[in-house]
């Protein structure tokens, strides 16, 4: 209820020294051959830092996310220096919206405890990213595959659809 930040230090003492996978349900990801999650895994044995996912969105529809900004690094793959939270479009960096799957490291922790709570009180992990994206440490991917917003009804309807679509056609495979 407080936010994510106090979720993941709440799951800390669990994880120990290793780098953390965080999937918020309501991004739900579909993906033809490599899991999103995997496609984030490989991506972080080679660079071994913080990753969050990334899409396109419209222009018009930039509003509704938290963006990026940064540099590309190569393809589909960009280091972050700024992520602003649901700004007017005149203010959006870029059109790439952050993804609710992060990949976090155990040494990050520790800034997680030391941040303080935002203005609403909430413990939210963008701040902490913010403060880690300043610093050059994260990285954003554009990931393989489709994202349905489940905070809405038309996205819950088709990531329910595709779901169900996609276990018949597995079904009829075997
Ligand atoms: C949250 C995050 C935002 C992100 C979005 C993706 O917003 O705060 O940065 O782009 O998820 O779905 P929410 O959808 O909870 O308003």
């Amino acid at each position: 209820m407080k936010g994510l930040r106090r979720a993941i230090l709440i799951g800390a003492t669990l994880i120990g020294n290793e780098p953390l996978a965080i999937i918020l349900a309501d991004d739900y990801c579909v993906s033809a051959n490599d899991s999103v999650l995997s496609q984030r895994v490989k991506l972080y044995e080679i660079h071994q830092c913080s990753i969050v996912a990334i899409e396109e969105v419209p222009e018009g529809e930039t509003y509704r996310y938290g963006l990026i900004d940064g540099v590309i690094e190569e393809e589909g793959i960009y280091r972050i220096s700024n992520m602003v939270e649901k700004p007017v479009p005149e203010d959006a960096p870029s059109n790439l919206a952050i993804i609710r799957r992060y990949i976090i490291t155990p040494d990050i922790f520790d800034t997680i405890r030391n941040t303080p709570p935002s203005k609403n009180g909430e413990i939210q992990i963008a701040d902490v990213q913010l403060k880690l994206a300043k610093q050059g440490k994260v990285l954003g991917y554009k990931f393989k595959g489709k994202r349905f917003d489940c905070g809405s009804i038309d996205g819950y309807i088709n990531a329910t659809n595709i779901t169900y679509a996609l276990e018949k056609t597995k079904e009829a495979a075997l």
